[in-house]
């Protein structure tokens, strides 16, 4: 599919690390539409769009190789931020002096601003903002004018013959003061006009499915989550009773799950069809412990169970809730490294004998939500808790067979009941229980048992890039405690996992 509506273009070059979708998010919610690419997808981009951001990066300016790409930036004649790394990219392209700062800084930081006219009009004398560099720019290019300044920063901001600019700290961090209007100065100085609205898309993405599908049968695999109910809908505008909802019961899923998925979608108009396959993923799980080789394998046979199906149906057509992150993340990108395989994205469809059809594959998840709320999606959808597509596959450490998910699934409900009892769920991120592989001594009864450990997770986060755990009443905690040692023979302890992301992750495994 072709990019999406609108006439802005912003192009974000990625020079690795997580800022650039980051940057790419904000300036879409600035209204104008942007694009991630690598520094060397950008090369055949730069001619087509109105503005470009070079992203930060880990590497030093020394150490990588991206000079050409910068310049050729600069000489495209179109206007250009730096940031962090970029901002020492292109200081050093055009002169400047770029070295070891006198004070290298990481986190919040004072700033102050020399020139409150362009891209810092609207700022204070002395602003806070978030940076994390051991580099800095020493001197500015010749012919540019520096509008900021900080004790490790000698040139914290530049300018450069009102078109290219460079700022060090990270202004798509919400730490960061005035980031929003950062970057709205730079936009609207490179004259990008304010026009992208995910909401006006519809019509156009639905009558992409009608072109592609034509008169075509296609399945969409639903999961009860936002992005390939909002695909499903869209699908079933363009194609009627041509598209079949289909939902893949693993036999991983939470309790409840299955049932409360199939009803939330049979009142939106797309009932779908249940398919338990739960007997065939135990049977591929045997002997599996490894938590990629876990997700690899779901992955497999999730996709088997729906060539199969789609077969049946007599479908040519798969229509998925890819989305933009998915998409640059599933591995386009040379050098970013998969942190974890994610199954609902990329392996899946080569072998498949189906044609993709992605409607989200440019939009962001709060896109999504906003596109799903035209379509008449229930709160209740859109702010449900995230759910790995492998499931508690995910949360049963080592091996998974049934008598552990049974285990697992239990101790999960309880968290649930005891977290949303005390209605303390909107605040969180998400909240679930892991059945892990270490085993504990208890005493049930008069008895001594040696049992299974729980382990509670419980995080606040805002995009699941990063996260906290949540400091729960102790209350809360001894009543999940109990009530889990108690009603789960099994089990004999309960510990809370009170660890940040990074370094964990939200999901064990
Ligand atoms: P991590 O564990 O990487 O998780 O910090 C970040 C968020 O992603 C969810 N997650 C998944 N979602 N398929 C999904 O659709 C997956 O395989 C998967 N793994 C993790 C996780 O629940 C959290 O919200």
């Amino acid at each position: 599919m072709g990019r999406p509506g609108g006439s802005s273009r912003v192009l974000i070059i990625d020079f690795g690390g997580q800022y650039a979708h980051l940057i790419a998010r904000r300036v879409r919610e600035a209204e104008r539409w942007s694009q991630i690419a690598s520094p060397a997808e950008a090369r055949g981009l730069l001619g087509g769009v109105d503005a470009i951001i070079l992203s930060g990066g880990p590497s030093s300016v020394w150490e990588s190789d991206h000079d050409s790409i910068a310049l050729e930036a600069v000489e495209s004649g179109k206007p250009v931020l730096g940031i962090c790394y970029g901002h020492q990219l292109l200081a050093k392209v055009l002169g400047g002096r770029v070295g070891p700062s006198p004070r290298p800084e990481f986190g919040s930081t004072r700033v102050r601003v020399l020139d409150d006219r362009g891209l810092l009009r609207g700022f204070p004398r002395e602003v806070e903002v978030w940076m994390s560099h051991n580099d800095a720019v020493l001197e500015a290019p010749p012919g540019a004018r520096v509008l900021a300044t900080s004790e490790g920063s000698p040139v914290a901001a530049f300018e450069y013959r009102g078109r290219v600019y460079g700022v060090q700290w990270h202004p798509e961090v919400s730490h960061s003061w005035g980031g929003m209007l950062l970057l709205d100065n730079f936009l609207s100085i490179a004259g990008v006009p304010r026009d992208w609205r995910p909401e006006d898309l519809v019509g156009s993405l639905v009558e992409y499915i009608r072109e592609v599908v034509g008169s075509g049968i296609a399945v969409a695999a639903v999961s009860g989550g936002v992005d390939s109910t909002v695909a499903a809908l869209l699908a079933r505008r363009a194609l009627g009773d041509r598209l079949i909802p289909v939902f893949i019961d693993h036999g991983l899923h939470p309790e409840g799950e299955v049932e409360w998925v199939s009803r939330a979608l049979s009142r939106l108009g797309i009932p779908p069809r249940i398919v338990d396959a739960s007997d065939r993923f135990f049977s591929e799980l045997r002997g599996v412990v490894d938590p990629e080789e876990k997700r690899r394998v779901i992955g497999r046979v999730y996709g088997e169970v729906l060539r199969e199906e789609a077969e049946r149906l007599g479908a040519q057509f798969l229509v998925q809730g890819t989305i933009y992150p998915d998409v640059i993340e599933s591995g386009a990108r040379p050098g970013a490294d998969t942190i974890k395989t994610h199954h609902n994205v990329g392996g899946l469809p080569e072998r498949l004998g189906l044609t993709l059809v992605e409607p989200l594959r440019w939009f962001y998840k709060d896109e999504v939500r906003r596109i799903g709320k035209m379509l008449g999606l229930s709160s209740e959808l859109v702010e449900k808790k995230p759910i790995p597509g492998p499931g508690l596959a995910v949360r049963v450490e080592g091996e998974v067979t049934r008598d552990k998910v049974r285990i697992a699934r239990a101790a999960d409900r309880i968290v649930r009941e005891e977290i949303e009892g005390a209605g303390l769920h909107r605040g969180l991120w998400q909240y679930f229980a892991v059945l892990t592989s270490s085993r504990a001594t208890g005493v049930k009864g008069d008895r001594r048992v040696y049992g299974y450990v729980v382990a509670v997770r419980v995080v606040e986060s805002v995009d699941a890039m990063t996260a906290r755990a949540s400091r729960l009443p102790w209350v809360v905690l001894e009543r999940i405690a109990s009530r889990i040692t108690g009603e789960i023979p099994e089990v004999t302890r309960v510990v809370y996992d009170i660890t940040s992301k990074p370094p964990a992750t939200i999901e064990w495994e």
